[in-house]
């Protein structure tokens, strides 16, 4: 699904990813960790087009993207959750996830109004009320929400249990872990390692810009050294 080989990009003439090679798939979630600063933001822009790349590939489905418009990507079925949830202060929920629906490009389970009120009860208590009137914990379930109305085939996620209360982490990794099997791929980069690791097939550890280290979950979740000397856990 996602392939990208030896992206190096910058801002200005600080270089900030250093030849990052990276795969996921349907049956291969990957996860990304990494110190605050590494570089996991602008890895995930890169893969989309907000972020330009100075050398490197990015494939979907075998096909280059790399010289493509984020809006044309999104268009071929990707979805990027943001850092900062991206929420529109002045829409009521049901307008953002209205606005966000689209048809799924292959036939099969799609993702409607219903469904996302059915994954996340609290977004339909609070259909009427505007994004700047929610949570931190109900906008990123908005977020999310208006993600999976657009029946995405990749779904990027930037650091979505990022500060949230522990009953709201819970449901959004129950949630993400439902997605397995219905044909999705999901790339997560969060600073709370335990919602990598509870969604992720695959995990690719970054320090300064470089892939230092990747492998299992299972394997890189019990490398308690490596875990220590690259993030201090
Ligand atoms: N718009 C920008 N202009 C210049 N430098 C930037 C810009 N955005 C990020 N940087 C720098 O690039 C480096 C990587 O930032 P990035 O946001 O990708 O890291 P991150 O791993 O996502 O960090 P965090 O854990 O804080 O989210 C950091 O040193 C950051 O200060
Ligand atoms: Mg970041």
């Amino acid at each position: 699904m996602l392939e990208a080989s030896e992206l190096y990009a910058s801002y200005g003439r600080i270089p900030v990813l250093h030849g990052i090679s990276l795969t996921a798939s349907p049956d291969r979630y990957l996860g990304i960790i990494g110190r605050n600063g590494v570089g996991k933001t602008t890895l995930l822009r890169s893969l989309i087009g907000l972020m330009p790349l100075t050398r490197g590939e990015v494939r979907l489905k075998g096909m280059p993207i790399s010289d493509s418009q984020t809006h044309e990507i999104a268009l071929m079925g990707v979805a990027y959750v943001p850092e900062n949830r991206g929420v529109f202060p002045s829409l009521t929920v049901l307008e953002s996830l209205t606005l966000a629906a689209r048809k799924p490009l292959r036939s099969g389970e799609e993702w409607t109004l219903e469904r996302v009120f059915e994954v996340f009860p609290r977004l339909a208590e609070r259909r009427t009320n505007r994004g700047d009137q929610l949570s931190g914990g109900e906008q990123q379930m908005l977020a999310i929400g208006r993600a999976l109305l657009t029946n995405p085939q990749l779904l990027i996620l930037d650091e979505p249990t990022e500060g949230l209360a522990p009953l709201i982490v819970i449901q959004i990794r129950k949630v993400l872990r439902s997605l397995r099997g219905s044909g999705l791929t999901i790339v997560i980069v969060d600073q709370n390692l335990e919602t990598v690791f509870s969604i992720a097939d695959h995990v690719a550890l970054i320090s300064r810009g470089t892939v230092v280290a990747e492998g299992s979950t299972e394997k890189m979740a019990n490398d308690h050294s490596l875990l220590n000397q690259y993030l201090g856990v």
